[in-house]
């Protein structure tokens, strides 16, 4: 891999501010204060990115409002990863032509994921001329600018070419909340399997200088942040590109020394990285929350070979032995497709073993959705949608017993949980796992840690007793 990886230079950045002064001066001077509005769709990292453009907005003299009705700008930043969440995206995007009616000044922008894929661009092109604007998240960046263009120029902009991808330090964020922050720490995805869309709409794998996140990091808990999430698709790869000798554990272990009352969480953790140094670095520092998520896909190896995971069922079930070893007390999570194609009853009968194996806390599951570009949508798939639908009941039910005994064996014990917020006339609280806990108590403890005890628990949540 090269070790060399494109900054955007500062002064590139500077002529973004630029164009954030000059539509801000633009408003300012028609006596209006605009609102915008942003849509985001799938993973963390979109909401990382919806952080910025909420960030590029009040530099350019928005307010952020939570509806598209009356907004100046909509920017729908989009999700590709199935074709659900696809259709979802066409079909809101479609309900968006009521709201410019009503407000014809209004500008649309739909970027993410989605914007990566030429097939969707040319669909916007054709039969969505209610849309002003199309960027990936490659010229997220260079937002400003595509605002500036469509409101000067009354013409539709599209910045969707593709590349390997670049970084770009010191867009604003808007942050969503005050005692939580997501930290991206890379972008792109270099691992290729088969059956995912990410790297080809998000490029190729790049680390952002340690330095630069420590930065961030350091100021984040200075403002009274309690808990960073790392963000990337693989964040064990975390600085094989760059020109320093540092790895995820490295930088998970700089993290964890600052000083303050703080957790670090990150995700997600491709198995196939995931070292005993990562492990062994878990476990010797307190900051850094005994929780992990370390999707296995399929229990089955010949599956997994054909997914180009890069490990198999033993090796997945080696790492996740040390690490409970090394962390009687870890949350694991996981992802898992059911249906690929050529799964046949004995490969999930794999799958099903493994879940009762390791026992996780929950797991995300999904049913395989062929992405169109991708290998696996070409692959042989004879399975009935019927017969594939029978599998992924027949998981999740196996799943939510699980995630309901494992929660039944909190109630009595006492949790270190941070308060986070309310829900109607309760607290809510999250374990050092990431577990929720619904509990009373005065809204003044919202950003403390509390010793919560654990009352009762259900598939989903737990109730506690300060
Ligand atoms: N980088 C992460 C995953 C990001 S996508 C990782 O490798 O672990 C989140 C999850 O979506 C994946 O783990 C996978 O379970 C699911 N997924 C991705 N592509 C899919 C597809 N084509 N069909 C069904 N599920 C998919
Ligand atoms: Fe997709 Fe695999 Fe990359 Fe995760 S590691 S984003 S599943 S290609
Ligand atoms: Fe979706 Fe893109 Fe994330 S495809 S899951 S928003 S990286």
């Amino acid at each position: 891999m090269s070790k060399q990886t494109t900054a955007i230079p500062q002064s590139q950045l500077e002529a973004q501010f630029a164009y954030c002064d000059r539509i801000a001066a633009r408003w300012h001077s028609q006596g209006v204060s605009p609102a915008a509005y942003v849509e985001t769709y799938g993973c963390q990292q979109n909401e990382a990115d919806s952080e910025k453009l909420r960030g590029y907005l009040v530099q350019c003299g928005y307010t952020i409002v939570s509806q598209a009705e009356g907004a100046d700008v909509v920017v729908v930043n989009t999700c590709a990863i199935r074709d659900h969440a696809e259709q979802r995206v066409f079909g809101n995007l479609g309900a968006l032509t009521h709201t410019k009616r009503r407000h014809s000044g209004q500008k649309i922008f739909l970027c993410g994921c989605m914007a990566g894929e030429p097939t969707v661009t040319e669909r916007i092109r054709a039969s969505y001329p209610h849309v002003d604007g199309v960027f990936s998240t490659h010229h997220l960046w260079q937002f400003p600018e595509i605002l500036y263009r469509v409101l000067t120029q009354g013409k539709r902009q599209f910045f969707v070419e593709d590349e390997p991808g670049s970084i770009a330090e010191g867009i604003p964020q808007v942050r969503d909340s005050r005692l939580k922050a997501w930290v991206s720490i890379m972008y792109g995805c270099n691992n290729f399997c088969t059956y995912c869309i990410v790297p080809y709409v998000r490029g190729r794998e790049r680390s952002r200088r340690m330095e630069d996140i420590l930065a961030e990091c350091r100021e984040l808990i200075q403002g009274g942040i309690r808990e960073i999430t790392l963000l990337g698709q693989n964040v064990n790869s975390y600085g094989k590109d760059l020109p320093e000798d540092v790895d995820f554990a490295d930088l998970l272990a700089a993290i964890a020394q600052f000083p303050g009352d703080f957790l670090i969480r990150f995700m997600t953790s491709h198995p196939r990285d995931a070292s005993e140094k990562l492990f062994d670095t878990m476990a010797r520092y307190p900051k850094i929350a005994k929780q992990l998520h370390l999707p296995f896909q399929s229990g089955s190896s010949r599956i997994l070979k054909a997914m180009n995971r890069h490990y198999d069922r033993e090796t997945y079930l080696k790492k996740v032995a040390y690490a409970k070893e090394k962390m009687p007390d870890l949350v694991l999570t996981s992802d898992v497709i059911v249906g690929f194609p050529g799964e046949t009853e004995e490969d999930f009968r794999e799958t099903m073993s493994l879940i009762q194996q390791v026992r996780y806390d929950s797991l995300f599951t999904f049913i395989f959705s062929p992405r169109p570009g991708t290998p696996a949508a070409k692959m042989e798939d004879s399975t009935s949608k019927e017969e594939k639908n029978r599998r992924f009941d027949q998981l999740c039910a196996l799943q939510n017993r699980i995630s309901q005994e494992i929660h039944g064996d909190y109630v009595g014990r006492t949790l270190r949980c941070l308060i986070d917020g309310q829900d109607g006339q309760l607290l809510t609280a999250r374990t050092e796992g990431g577990r929720l806990v619904r509990l009373s108590g005065d809204p003044a403890l919202i950003g403390t840690y509390r010793d919560i005890t654990i009352t009762g628990a259900s598939t989903w949540s737990m109730t506690g007793a300060l």
